[in-house]
């Protein structure tokens, strides 16, 4: 299992199909899906089929996808982050997705500052963009206090024929 990043509390690494009872308790949660594409949970079938795309991108990307974290300290398997284009466009997207368990202790601000500071130092990028949700205040929230800036509202479409959706578009370019 290849280890990708180290923060302060968090280890970042690849995932692997045994991540599959990890991924299925996050992406079927309600609460966590509340803001995510169409607001519903998945279904096990999604979720299998995302931890097989997940994995199969590292050989695709290379440079870019979406790792595990754990806790250091005990191996507690927390969530993702993830660096990656973002379809439909020619940018280069931050993400993250955490176990309801887990929020309110600052782990998302710590591994989307790792992200970011991968993609500017290790990648050269010129620009990491990010997207949420109008309603999800608290993601907001993380990308402001990670240096990304709201330029505004758009109407986003992932493929031509996905429906749009209303997003806050937020980005970042290197000092
Ligand atoms: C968004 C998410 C990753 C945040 O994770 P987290 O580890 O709790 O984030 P952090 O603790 O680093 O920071 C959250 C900040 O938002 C604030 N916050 C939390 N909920 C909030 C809310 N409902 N409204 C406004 N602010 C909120 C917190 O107070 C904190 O700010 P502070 O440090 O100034 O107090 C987590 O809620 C999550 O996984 N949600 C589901 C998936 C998701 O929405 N992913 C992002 C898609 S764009």
């Amino acid at each position: 299992m290849k280890s990708m990043f180290e923060t302060q509390r968090l280890r970042i690494r690849e995932m692997q199909i045994t991540d599959f009872n990890h991924l299925f308790a996050l992406d079927t949660d309600p609460e966590v899906m509340k803001y995510i594409s169409d607001g519903k949970p998945d279904s096990e079938e999604q979720v299998r089929a995302t931890i097989k795309r997940v994995i199969a991108r590292y050989e695709d990307w290379k440079v870019y996808g979406a790792w595990a974290a754990e806790i250091k300290e005990t191996g507690e398997f927390i969530g993702w982050f993830s660096l990656k284009p973002l379809p439909g466009t020619l940018e280069i997207e931050v993400g993250y997705r955490l176990l309801k368990k887990h929020w309110g202790k600052g782990y998302a601000t710590e591994g989307a500052t790792k992200m970011i500071e991968y993609g500017f130092q290790t990648l050269s990028l010129q620009k990491i963009v990010a997207i949420t949700h109008p309603g999800n205040e608290a993601s907001q929230k993380v990308l402001e206090k990670v240096g990304l800036r709201k330029t505004g509202e758009v109407d986003y479409q992932s493929t031509p024929d996905a429906s749009q959706i209303r997003v806050v578009w937020f980005e970042i370019s290197p000092k």
